[in-house]
């Protein structure tokens, strides 16, 4: 971890990833901020799942370093929290969502640990922060997708990690779940953590996050958002895919 920042929740340096000898990420340095929403962009099949997987030692990397808060992530992944793109999940599984909250204290208290009280009316709590106390008996397969994402994200902060990676948050989600999302995100950042998370809807980038980070398989560019989200890194990163609908006001106020 030579040259990486401890005061970074996440920095790469160099990081490659090929699935066969297909490149799905290259050579790509990037440094996240502490105590900020962060957002990782780019098209469709870009690597931003790839780049978070091979942050978290899920797939393998070809080459480069990883540090978390200037650790590997073998010896920081208990102040890890993930939450993976939806599609990725087996949703069949016969579990309630109180105890899908629980699975992310196991970690923490033990398996006796997060069987006591205590431990329930947190995970409650948990699931009153992401608006979904209401289903707490109820089996995970029989919610919707936005509230299986909830459930999730409820679990993520039952980890009380320090570093929050969520792989597209909002996808799929009604507006009012959004908001309520935007805001445990923004209450976590309140606390000092740190949000780092795959985001595709261009117009809400500059409202929702302080901090960007570009990618198409290489990193196209990085900065606090007024600095580094402009059409020149749009067109950068999504090239002629940029459609003008989902265009934020700066492309379209540039054209
Ligand atoms: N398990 C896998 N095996 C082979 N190729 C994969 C695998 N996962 C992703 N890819 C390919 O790697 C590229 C990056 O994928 P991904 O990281 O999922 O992109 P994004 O999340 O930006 O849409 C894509 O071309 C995708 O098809
Ligand atoms: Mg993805």
């Amino acid at each position: 971890m030579t040259d990486l920042p401890a005061h970074s929740p996440l920095a790469v340096r160099g990081l490659s990833v090929t699935y066969g000898d297909k490149p799905a990420v290259q050579a790509v340095d990037a440094t996240f901020p502490r105590a900020a929403l962060s957002a990782i962009i780019g098209p469709n099949g870009a690597g931003k799942s790839t780049f978070l997987k091979a942050c978290l030692g899920i797939i393998p990397r070809l080459s480069g370093e990883v540090s978390i808060f200037g650790q590997p992530f073998a010896q920081a992944r208990g102040r890890v929290a993930y939450v993976p793109q939806r599609a990725s999940v087996d949703w069949d599984f016969p579990t309630t969502a109180l105890e899908v909250v629980q699975m992310g204290q196991y970690r923490r208290a033990g398996l006796w640990g997060r069987l006591s009280g205590s431990a329930r009316a947190q995970a409650l709590d948990c699931l009153n922060r992401v608006g979904m106390a209401d289903f707490a008996t109820r089996q995970i397969g029989q919610l919707s997708g936005g509230q299986q994402q909830r459930v999730f994200l409820a679990r993520a902060l039952a980890q009380e990690a320090d570093l929050y990676l969520l792989d597209e948050p909002f996808a799929g989600v009604d507006a009012a779940t959004e908001r309520a999302i935007v805001d445990v995100l923004r209450g976590l950042r309140a606390e000092g953590k740190s949000v780092i998370a795959v985001h595709h809807d261009l117009s809400t980038v500059e409202d929702y996050f302080d901090h960007v980070f570009l990618i198409n398989q290489r990193a196209m560019a990085e900065g606090p958002v007024a600095r580094a989200f402009t059409p020149d890194a749009l067109h950068a990163t999504y090239g002629g895919r940029l459609g003008l609908a989902a265009a934020p006001q700066t492309v379209q106020a540039a054209e």
